[in-house]
């Protein structure tokens, strides 16, 4: 971690704000090239929910990177970035059929995930390539809201009308080109991968003209020191063998897809703040900070883990504190934690911020989002400007 670049970033620019080590996301990709070094045909597509600020996606599509997209927006932000449009794959969930359309005449490739859009598609583009997206009936994921895989979600096309996709598949009412699963985001346990793995593998065979398969994302990072995390050379080992199977089987070899978000930039980023004041009370010690959930959400909402490092005192004795923001409501950012002696005004940074930090941020409590900032061939550059008071008014009508 570098401290004295973090400082230097916060005191420059000031805080709240969020900023990015470039070479981090580059090594992260790196891994993964040197784990799936063996599988003959792959593609890592970035799961740009996680992070879309256009100078980050830019740097990502620099490293031969594709997209995954969940929304007409970030299709059209992608393609603005430079992605190659046949490697822009679309995977919307419950849009309007209208949406679709957009993005099919963009020229991306577009991932289904309910049997009425895939009919509005045939019907629209006969013979048109697609791709569909199925449950697996799996659970998997690190809290209960980003575990998508099971028969409960409302992702992929139920096991019980796989039948049915088959069947128009063999009669040319569809022309099924690609398979798509994502089962859930920070996946532990490798089984739950491999339960994922054999299921589309052995779902593919069914359709004549598959040419890919896409596994999603999920990769599970550590977020503190001996925390748990995937194990990238048996996953890939895992998609290696049910590959091999199907090449036997069928004679033919697909194109494999990987779409991390976390994987590749949650490390990256860092949220710094700074304290206003140090509230003590007959059970806490409140380190009051200059943001909340507002801006770093993940800890209010699935109750993560971000290890929080005292840049302006980082090696003094620890103390146990509660970080908590300034929103109108329970915003605790880290509970009762051991952190290096706190004093007021010191600059509280938040590790493994990357990936759906500033993006899941919001203008709640009229906040205005922090800038972001970028280390990049050692200098820090600023990569988005902080909102004002202007932007937040924009929009809105004043009729009186
Ligand atoms: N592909 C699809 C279709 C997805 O829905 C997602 C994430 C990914 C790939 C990337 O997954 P990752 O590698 O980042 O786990 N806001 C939550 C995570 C939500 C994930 C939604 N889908 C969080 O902060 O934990």
């Amino acid at each position: 971690m570098k401290i004295k670049e973090l400082k230097k970033a916060a005191v420059n620019f000031g805080t709240p704000i969020y900023v990015y080590d470039l070479s981090i996301i580059e090594s992260q990709y790196r891994k993964l090239q040197n784990a799936f070094k063996n599988l003959d045909n792959y593609k890592i597509h970035f799961a740009a929910k996680s992070l879309s600020n256009i100078s980050v996606l830019k740097f990502i599509k620099n490293l031969e990177i594709g997209l995954d997209a969940v929304s007409i927006e970030e299709v059209k932000i992608g393609i603005k970035c430079g992605f190659k449009k046949h490697e822009i794959l679309f995977t919307p969930n419950g849009v309007n059929f209208s949406e679709i359309k957009e993005a099919k005449s963009l020229g991306v490739k577009i991932n289904l995930d309910s049997l009425e859009s895939i009919k509005d598609f045939s019907e629209n583009y006969p013979n048109d390539p697609i791709s569909i997206r199925i449950n697996p009936g799996i659970y998997a994921g690190g809290n209960e809201k980003i575990s998508v895989g099971h028969s409960n979600s409302k992702f992929g096309i139920p096991e019980e009308f796989i039948s049915d996709l088959i069947k128009m598949d063999k009669e040319n009412r569809i022309n099924v080109t690609g398979l798509h699963i994502h089962t859930g985001s920070d996946i532990t346990k490798n089984n739950e991968f491999e339960k994922g793995i054999k299921k589309i593998f052995s779902t593919a065979t069914k359709f004549k003209n598959i040419e890919s398969i896409d596994l999603g994302g999920g990769i599970k990072i550590p977020y503190f020191s001996g925390d748990t995390e995937t194990n990238l050379n048996d996953y890939a080992k895992a998609v290696e063998e049910e590959h091999n199977k199907f090449k036997n089987n069928t004679g033919k070899k697909l194109k494999i897809i990987f779409e991390p978000g976390k994987f590749l930039v949650s490390d990256s980023g860092y949220f710094i703040t700074s304290v206003n004041y140090i509230k003590k009370s007959q059970n806490n010690n409140f380190i009051q900070v200059n943001s909340g959930f507002n801006h770093f959400l993940r800890p209010t909402l699935y109750n993560s883990y971000h290890e929080v490092i005292n840049l302006s005192n980082p090696n003094d004795q620890k103390e146990e504190c509660t970080i908590v923001g300034y929103i109108c409501e329970k915003d605790t950012l880290a509970e009762k934690r051991m952190i290096s002696k706190i004093s007021k005004g010191d600059l509280l940074c938040f590790k493994n911020a990357g990936a759906y930090g500033y993006n899941m941020s919001s203008n709640y409590n009229s906040r205005l989002r922090p800038a972001e900032l970028c280390i990049h061939d050692n200098s820090i550059k600023k990569i988005r400007e902080k909102e004002n008071l202007e932007d937040l008014l924009k929009n809105q009508i004043d009729i009186f």
